[in-house]
Parts: structure tokens; C-alpha cells; sequence
């Protein structure tokens, strides 16, 4: 009797794990080969042209983002730091709707951010993507943390942490704005995190600010909604893995940044409905993912983690001997 009740128990423990095996299935081809025609609608504003705030879009995934989101109507603010890297973008977008602010995510003032956000007022912000972010150290960028200077450690916590919590900080308000917005238009924030912030080794300040960028669109995204006057933004921390990108030049074979660009814009519409707070749009990235935070144990992720940044490490270590 007692071992009936155990196969019983134990039969239905592994239904319940089939079933929920066959349900994450789903949600994942549903997900991600099922994408809305005309995304992001729902962030448009009737009352006049709408647009995006993207920072680090002068090149990367942040102008590929850029692209994606005119190609749906809205307007864009480019925000990078060199003023002829963002006019050439500007111009390789082509749109009527293009607006360009010189900012230096890495040392830009309290006030230089303020007077930004300030010259963008008059318009109809409807998204916010904070996009900026790297390794703003030198080369080789895949070392020990003992090798960093000092001011290198503060370097990433200054552009891949700071200066997002600083800019949502004083853009919210434009989000939120009565006087733009009719009740049911919804406004959108997309924090670019990474893979990395599960914490890897030799990129440790890079995949620690990821995980800061990952925690602080987990906690606002959460106070949002509980707040009838903000519960209209919807608020998305963005993982991917490798892009090929202006920065990430080793990633031969991995998504372009174009194509990255489109899966976020096409992903947004699907992410928020199943009112997730992290979306990974390219499925190659969700899989990796999945299996990172979910599947393989500590000793597995440790393991593949070491593998792949040494190969990568070893990749530098060539660039630098050729650079000598
Ligand atoms: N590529 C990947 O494999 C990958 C993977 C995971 C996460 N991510 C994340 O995705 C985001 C974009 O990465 P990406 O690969 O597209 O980088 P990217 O190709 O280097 O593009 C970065 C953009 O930021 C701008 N920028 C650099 N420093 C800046 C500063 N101090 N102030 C303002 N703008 C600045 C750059 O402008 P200039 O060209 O004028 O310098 C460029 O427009 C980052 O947050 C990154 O961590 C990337």
C-alpha cells in the first residue's frame, strides 16, 4: 500500500514536471516564431509624433535598435558621445524624425544630463532604451580584475550602471507626461543587460554592471506597475548573448546586430503580454540563457563560462602580440 502511494506520488511529480516542460516548449516556438506584424503600436501616441530615446546609438545593437523602431513610424533621439559618429548615423536613417544629443554616458555631469533631458522635452517620449554600455577600459578586455586600474573599475560602474539609473531617473517623468498621453497609450523602458550577468570570470566588472542593469529593471519594473499613475509603463530588461557589433568584433558566426535589432523591436509586443520582466529575443540567446539561469549546475556553468572566455582570451592575446 505504502509503495502503491509512492509510485502514485512519484507519477504525479513527473507529470507535473512533462507538463511543465511541454508548457516552457510552447511558450518558446510561440514566442519567438509567432512576432506581431506591426509591433510596438501600443506605444504610439495619437496626439502627435512619438519617438524613442536610444542611448549608445551611433553604431552597435543601439543604432540597430534605432533603425528597427523608425522602420515602425515613431521618431528617434540618438544619444552617443562623438557628434560625427551621430550625424552620420542620423543620416543613415534618413527618416524626417531624427534628433541627435551629445552625451558622454562616462563622465556626463548631473547638470549636462539634466540640460539633455531638457532639449528633449517639447517632444512626445514615448520609449526609453538604455543601451550604452561596454568595456571602457584598455586592451586586452578580457583579464583579471587585479589587472584593472582603479579608474577602470569606476569606469564601468560610471557608463553600464550610472548613467542608466541617472537617465531613467529624469526621463520618467516625460514617460508618464498627462499631457501627451491618452489613458489606454502605454510607454515602454528597455534596460540592454547581457548573458554575462550571471557573473563571469575575467570580464568581472562588465558582468557585474550587467547584473546591476538586470536588478535595477527587475525592482523598477515591478514598482511601476504598482502604481496607478506609472502602471503604463512597461519596463524590460533585454539579455542577449553574442552580437556582432562595432564592439564585439569575435563574434563570427553569432547574430548580426541588425538582425538583433529587429528580433528586439518584433519581441517587445509578445514579452509584455506574458508580463515577463526579461526578455531574450533572438531564440538562440533564450536557449543559452534558459540553460545558464535554469539547467546546468554551478560546476557546468563555471566550467563553460572558463571555456569560453579563455578561448576568447587566447584571441586577444594574438591581437595584442600582432599589435606590438
Ligand atoms: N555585442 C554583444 O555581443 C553584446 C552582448 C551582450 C550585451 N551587449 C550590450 O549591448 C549594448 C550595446 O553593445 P554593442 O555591442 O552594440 O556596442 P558598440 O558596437 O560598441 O556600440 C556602442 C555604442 O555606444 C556609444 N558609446 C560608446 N561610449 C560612449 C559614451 N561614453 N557615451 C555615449 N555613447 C557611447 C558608441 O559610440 P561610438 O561608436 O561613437 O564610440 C556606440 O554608438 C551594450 O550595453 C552591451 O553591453 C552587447
Amino acid at each position: 500500500m505504502a509503495s502503491g502511494t509512492l509510485v502514485t506520488c512519484l507519477a504525479g511529480v513527473g507529470a507535473a514536471a512533462v507538463l511543465r516542460v511541454l508548457y516552457w516548449a510552447s511558450q518558446f516556438v510561440l514566442y519567438h516564431f509567432w512576432r506581431p506584424s506591426k509591433p510596438l503600436t501600443a506605444y504610439k501616441r495619437t496626439s502627435g509624433d512619438s519617438y524613442a530615446l536610444i542611448t549608445g546609438a551611433s553604431a552597435g545593437i543601439g543604432l540597430a535598435i534605432a533603425r528597427a523602431i523608425v522602420r515602425q513610424g515613431f521618431g528617434v533621439v540618438l544619444l552617443g558621445h562623438l557628434p560625427d559618429e551621430l550625424a552620420s548615423a542620423a543620416k543613415s536613417l534618413n527618416p524626417p524624425l531624427v534628433r541627435t544629443l551629445v552625451v558622454n554616458a562616462s563622465t556626463a555631469t548631473p547638470e549636462e544630463l539634466s540640460a539633455a533631458v531638457e532639449a528633449i522635452s517639447d517632444l512626445n517620449i514615448s520609449i526609453l532604451v538604455n543601451n550604452v554600455g561596454g568595456f571602457p577600459m584598455a586592451d586586452p578586455p578580457i583579464r583579471p580584475l587585479s589587472t584593472l586600474s582603479t579608474a577602470e573599475v569606476d569606469g564601468f560602474v560610471d557608463m553600464n550602471a550610472r548613467f542608466m539609473a541617472r537617465l531613467t531617473n529624469l526621463v520618467l517623468p516625460l514617460l508618464s507626461s498627462k499631457s501627451t498621453r491618452q489613458n489606454h497609450e502605454r510607454s515602454l523602458i528597455l534596460n540592454v543587460s547581457s548573458a554575462g550577468r550571471v557573473g563571469m570570470p575575467w570580464i568581472v566588472m562588465y558582468s557585474a554592471t550587467k547584473a546591476f542593469n538586470y536588478a535595477f529593471s527587475m525592482g523598477l519594473s515591478r514598482e511601476l506597475e504598482d502604481d496607478p499613475a506609472t502602471a503604463h509603463i512597461d519596463c524590460l530588461a533585454v539579455a542577449p548573448g553574442e552580437v556582432q557589433s562595432q564592439a564585439n568584433v569575435m563574434a563570427e558566426g553569432a547574430v548580426t546586430a541588425d538582425e538583433f535589432g529587429s528580433y528586439v523591436v518584433g519581441g517587445i509586443d509578445g514579452a509584455v503580454k506574458r508580463k515577463w520582466r526579461e526578455v531574450r529575443p533572438y531564440w538562440g540567446h533564450d536557449l543559452q540563457l534558459g540553460l545558464m539561469d535554469r539547467v546546468l549546475p554551478d560546476s557546468m556553468l563555471t566550467h563553460f563560462s572558463r571555456e569560453e572566455l579563455r578561448e576568447k582570451k587566447v584571441m586577444w592575446d594574438a591581437i595584442m602580440a600582432k599589435r606590438r
